[in-house]
């Protein structure tokens, strides 16, 4: 069937590259002559629950979205959408789009917006997918929108903690974002020199990481980094912590969660009181202005992702393969199975100053 307009919808976590994807595709579609229209708010827009129907949609202009390409965030919002879910909002959805007579969908996200898009596709309407996320959990691509910026973002962070942390001779628990997975902290730990990563695919110990921050602590490395990736506590060996705090001078509350703030008076306590810090990183990683990798990115999949809609193809996802973008069916991206480099988790780990 040919287009005769699209839509663009982003879902899920907003990631830095969005809005260049946005207008890449505005371009692209400009370029094949297609109408292009914005859904807000990822896939709520399409279940038209606002007053206003602006406040859903919006036919986008070139010159509009030209203006917003170098911004991180997303012009046009972002949101998680649990109706999307359910069948019946899905057909729901499906009525907006004929309605608006949309016939094709960009859709930038991550791997839960894949999953909505086949659902569409399966209802008959083609989708396209741009992998956005700061997570690096698509293990179909080598880049996802966001990630090298993120990676860049928790990097910086990192070493200005570590500048610090050295006048003061303090160690220091960084966490960075990644929800289940561990590539933001790895990566930002190898490219700072970091002593210890902690990540939530390999399981680890509190008293093992003790001892490895007391070697570092003897050997005369007062300001060792322990770059934790925010899943890894799902990884942690059970420990008490509200009695091993509560016994060792510090007020905590039963069934309390461990965290970064918590790990450091942990280990503070179990490293002969060392001034052990902490920092979360936290929403830097995903506000921060797109790194050139992934701007660039988001310009060949938007291109793509137009094409594919204009060529009459559908449920496919953009990814990059050997350097070189591509696309595949988004259910046999969705079942590739991630790897990770315990290698470098390895080297981090192991080869530390002295060592
Ligand atoms: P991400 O896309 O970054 O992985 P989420 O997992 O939060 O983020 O998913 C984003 C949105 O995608 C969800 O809020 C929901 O609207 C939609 N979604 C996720 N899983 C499904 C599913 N199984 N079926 C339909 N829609 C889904
Ligand atoms: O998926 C991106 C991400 O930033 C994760 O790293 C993090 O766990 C999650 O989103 C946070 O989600 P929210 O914006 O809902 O707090």
């Amino acid at each position: 069937m040919s287009m005769r307009k699209i839509g663009v919808l982003t879902s899920g976590g907003d990631a830095p590259g969005m809005n260049a994807a946005i207008m890449s595709v505005a371009k692209n579609a400009a370029r094949f002559g297609l109408p292009l229209v914005g859904i807000k708010r990822g896939y709520n827009g399409l279940l038209r629950k606002s007053t206003s129907i602006t406040e859903d949609l919006q036919e986008l202009q070139l010159d509009t979205i030209l203006d917003i390409a170098d911004q991180p965030g997303t012009y046009l919002r972002t949101a998680r959408c649990d109706e999307f879910k359910d069948p019946q909002w899905r057909e729901v959805a499906v009525s907006t789009l004929r309605g608006m007579g949309i016939d094709g969908l960009v859709i930038i996200g991550g791997d839960g917006s894949f999953q909505g898009a086949m659902r569409l596709c399966e209802l008959g309407i083609p989708c396209i997918g741009i992998p956005g996320t700061i997570d690096n959990d698509l293990a179909y691509t080598e880049m996802t929108l966001g990630y090298e910026t993120a990676a860049q973002v928790c990097t910086d962070a990192i070493r200005s903690i570590r500048a610090t942390s050295r006048s003061h001779d303090r160690p220091h628990v960084v966490e960075c974002m990644g929800r289940h997975c561990g590539d933001l902290a790895l990566k930002a730990a190898c490219a700072t020199g970091a002593e210890i990563v902690l990540v939530p695919e390999v399981p680890w110990s509190i008293d093992e990481v003790a001892a490895r921050m007391n070697k570092q602590l003897i050997k005369g490395n007062s300001r060792a980094t322990i770059v934790v990736a925010e899943g890894c506590w799902d990884s942690m060996e059970p420990f008490d912590m509200y009695t091993f705090l509560t016994q060792n001078g510090k007020q905590c509350f039963e069934g309390e969660p461990m965290s970064a703030n918590r790990l450091a008076s942990v280990i503070k306590r179990k490293c002969g009181n060392a001034e052990v810090r902490s920092t979360v990183v936290g929403y830097t990683q995903r506000g921060a202005m797109p790194v050139a990798a992934d701007s660039a990115f988001a310009f060949e999949a938007g291109h793509l992702a137009v094409k594919l809609l204009h060529d009459g193809m559908s449920n496919q996802v953009i990814g990059v393969r050997k350097g070189q973008v591509f696309h595949m069916p988004i259910e046999e991206a969705l079942k590739t199975k991630r790897e990770f480099r315990r290698d470098l988790y390895n080297l981090v780990n192991d080869i530390h100053i002295g060592k």
